[in-house]
């Protein structure tokens, strides 16, 4: 497979064409960024230790039957993928309060939600990635009924194959956001799953091991996500 040109630079993630028009390269790069991009670091090994992060997750989520984009590591810091159509929704699964949930509704930190909870929001930067629901989602034509209700049945089934993977390495799996788009028809898990989109505490002192360290200028951000890449199995090597 041939890398072609550059087709999208994200905020921590290039997209590269390739000479199969189904096929598209990602190469993640050191950048961090938060608050919308306001606030940028280039931080040593985190293209690398995310790319080794999502493969692993990404082949986790296959085993267990749900379809993802992903087809193979290239590089240390790339991986092939399928050319999904994204839908510019992100769906949110929350195991235990925290973050934006805490802030607009009041909630207490730490605090279990049982049921889970599933939530939408627009990707849109500019807008700060705005709440949403599923009406609203259907009337703008950002995906259709049906979309939404596969992605959330899948968003939850996410959640049952990981929050055991995670508590087996004696973390809480505290929130999460998953993003989708179509291939040939089907909807599929795209994007990435790594301790950049996800929240993750030790479960015993609930120390942040995850993005939040960046947030929060806690520091030891890299180390964290090795910390937790190394409980779960993934290798760095
Ligand atoms: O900020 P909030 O609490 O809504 O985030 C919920 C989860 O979604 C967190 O794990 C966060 O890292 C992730 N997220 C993300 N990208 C965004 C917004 C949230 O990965 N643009």
């Amino acid at each position: 497979m041939e890398k072609r040109q550059e087709l999208y630079a994200g905020k921590a993630k290039s997209v590269f064409a390739t000479d199969d028009p189904d096929r598209l390269i990602l190469h993640f790069r050191d950048d961090t960024s938060a608050f919308d991009g306001r606030r940028m670091e280039s931080l040593a090994r985190k293209g690398k230790v995310n790319n080794r992060f999502n493969a692993f997750i990404m082949g986790k989520l296959a085993e267990a039957g749900i379809p993802t984009h992903f087809e193979e590591l290239l590089s240390d810091t790339e991986c092939v993928v399928k050319n999904l159509d994204m839908l510019p929704v992100e769906c949110v699964v929350r195991n235990i309060a925290a973050g934006s949930l805490v802030k607009t509704l009041g909630v207490e930190e730490g605090s279990e939600l049982d049921p889970p909870t599933f939530q939408l929001f627009l990707k849109n930067d500019e807008l700060h990635d705005p709440m949403i629901n599923e009406s609203l989602a259907e009337t703008f034509g950002w995906a259709t009924p049906e979309q939404l209700a596969e992605m959330k049945a899948l968003t939850f089934r996410v959640n049952e194959v990981l929050k055991q993977l995670f508590a087996d390495g004696g973390l809480l799996l505290v929130d999460y956001k998953l993003e989708f788009g179509v291939f040939q028809g089907q909807i599929v898990l795209g994007d990435e799953f790594s301790p950049d989109g996800c929240r993750l505490w030790d479960a015993e002192t609930r120390e942040k091991l995850d993005k939040d360290r960046f947030r929060q200028g806690l520091g030891g951000v890299i180390e964290a996500y090795e910390e937790v890449g190394r409980r779960i199995g993934v290798s760095f090597d």
